[in-house]
C-alpha cells in the first residue's frame, strides 16, 4: 500500500515515513524543504534499509499533486506539512494561512479529484485553547486561538469535518498532538529547529550541547506545582506510532475522528529540565522571567479515546524522551 507523506523531510514526518516502510508500506514524500532538510530522509532510508520516492515540491500546487495522484496508487495520505512558528504566525498571517489552510484545502481538492479519502491530520491541543479543566478530553470544547498558527489547525478540523458530513466516503484522523519531543532512539534522525528554537525541549538540548548561553524559562508564578508552565509530553516515536493506528482503523471506518495523541501526565518546566540534567550529565542554567504571551499555565490529555478507538498508548517515560533527545543532540550539535 503506497502512502503520500506530506511535510515528510520534518520532524514528525521524517520519524512517521520510517515507521511507515519498518511497517511494509511503500511511501511517497512530498516538501518543499522550507523548514526541514534533505538529509532527513537519507537518513530514514538508511536506517529502514528500503528506499522512498522524493519529491521536492509543495503542497499548494495543484498541478504537481495532480500529477502524484495520476502516476501513483495512493490509497491514503498522512498530512504534516504546514508551518508552526507561533511568534512568526502573528508577524506574518497571511503566510500561516497561505501554507496550512490554503495549502491543505488545494491537497484536498487534489485527494478528492483523485478519489483518494483516506487522510490523516496533524492537529494540535491548541485548538483547545485556554483549558477550563484537566485533563482535555476530545469533547472538551474548542476555541478561538490566541494566534494565527493555532487558529490555522482549527479552521482546517473544520473544513474536514465539513467534509466528512458532504461525502460519506471520507475517512479522517484528526490528531491533536500534545507536546512531542525526542527522537529516534538510533540518535540519526530528530528536531533540528532554524534558528532559536521556540519550543522547550530543543532549546534545553541546545544550551547542554553548548550552542545556547542559557534557557528563559517563561513564567515561574503559574498555580502549578513549581509556578512553571505544565505540558504532556510525548516521545515522538510513540506519537507517530499513533498515526500507524489511525491508518489502520480507518480502513474500516469513514466520518471525521478525532483522538488525542498524549500521554495523560504533565511534567512542569523545571521538572523537564532536572529529568534531562539527570540523564545527560549536562548543567542547564536557567533564568526564570515573565510568562509567554498566550501560553496556558497547564495542559495534559485524556487519552482514553485512543487507547479505546485506537489500541494505543504512549509507552516511552520521561527518561527515554530526554535520553533520545541527548543521543540526537550531541551525536549532531549542528543539526543535519
Ligand atoms: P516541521 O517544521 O519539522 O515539519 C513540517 C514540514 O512541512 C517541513 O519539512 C516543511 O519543509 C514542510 N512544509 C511546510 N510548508 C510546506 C508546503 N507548503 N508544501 C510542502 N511542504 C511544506 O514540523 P513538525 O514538528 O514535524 O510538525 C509536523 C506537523 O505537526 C505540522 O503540521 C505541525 O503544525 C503539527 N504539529 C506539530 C507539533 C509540534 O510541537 N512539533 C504540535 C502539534 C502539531
Ligand atoms: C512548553 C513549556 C513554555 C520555551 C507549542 C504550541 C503548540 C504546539 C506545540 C506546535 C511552556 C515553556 C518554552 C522556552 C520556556 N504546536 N518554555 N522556555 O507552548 O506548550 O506548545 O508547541 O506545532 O501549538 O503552542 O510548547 O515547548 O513552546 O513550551 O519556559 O524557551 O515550556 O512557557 O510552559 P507549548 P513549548
Amino acid at each position: 500500500m503506497t502512502v503520500l507523506v506530506t511535510g515528510g523531510a520534518g520532524y514528525i514526518g521524517s520519524h512517521a515515513v520510517l515507521a511507515l516502510l519498518e511497517a511494509g508500506y511503500s511511501v511517497l514524500a512530498l516538501d518543499n524543504l522550507a523548514t526541514s532538510s534533505r538529509e532527513s530522509l537519507r537518513r530514514v532510508e538508511r536506517l529502514a534499509g528500503r528506499q522512498l520516492t522524493f519529491i521536492e515540491g509543495d503542497i499548494r500546487d495543484r498541478q504537481l499533486l495532480d500529477k502524484l495522484f495520476a502516476e501513483h496508487t495512493i490509497e491514503a495520505v498522512l498530512h504534516f506539512a504546514g508551518l508552526k512558528a507561533v511568534g512568526e504566525s502573528v508577524a506574518e498571517p497571511l503566510a500561516y494561512y497561505a501554507n496550512n489552510v490554503g495549502g491543505s484545502v488545494t491537497l484536498f481538492q487534489a485527494m478528492a479529484d483523485a478519489g483518494v479519502h483516506r487522510l490523516v491530520f496533524s492537529s494540535s491541543a491548541t485548538v483547545y485553547g485556554e483549558p477550563e479543566s484537566m485533563p482535555l478530553s476530545e469533547s472538551a470544547p474548542t476555541a478561538r486561538a490566541s494566534n494565527p498558527y493555532g487558529q490555522s489547525k482549527l479552521v482546517v478540523e473544520e473544513v474536514l469535518k465539513d467534509l466528512a458530513r458532504a461525502d460519506a466516503r471520507w475517512s479522517i484522523a484528526l490528531l491533536r498532538y500534545f507536546n512531542p519531543v525526542g527522537a529516534h532512539p538510533s540518535g540519526e534522525i530528530g528536531e533540528d529547529p532554524q534558528g532559536p528554537p521556540n519550543n522547550l525541549m530543543p532549546y534545553i538540548a541546545q544550551v547542554a550541547v553548548g550552542k545556547r548561553e542559557q534557557l528563559t524559562v517563561f513564567g515561574a508564578d503559574y498555580a502549578t506545582r513549581d509556578g512553571t508552565g505544565v505540558r504532556d509530553y510525548i516521545h515522538v516515536v510513540d506519537l507517530v506510532e499513533g498515526h500507524l493506528r489511525a491508518l489502520e482503523v480507518l480502513e474500516n471506518c469513514t466520518g471525521a475522528h478525532v483522538w488525542n495523541l498524549g500521554t495523560g501526565r504533565g511534567y512542569s518546566v523545571l521538572e523537564m529540565v532536572a529529568a534531562f540534567e539527570a540523564i545527560s550529565g549536562k548543567r542547564v542554567p536557567y533564568t526564570l522571567q515573565a510568562r509567554r504571551k498566550g501560553d496556558v499555565a497547564e495542559c495534559w490529555a485524556d487519552p482514553t479515546k485512543a487507547r479505546k478507538e485506537l489500541d494505543w498508548q504512549a509507552r516511552c517515560g520521561l527518561e527515554e524522551m530526554m535520553a533520545d533527545t541527548w543521543r540526537w543532540q550531541s551525536k549532531n550539535p549542528n543539526g543535519y
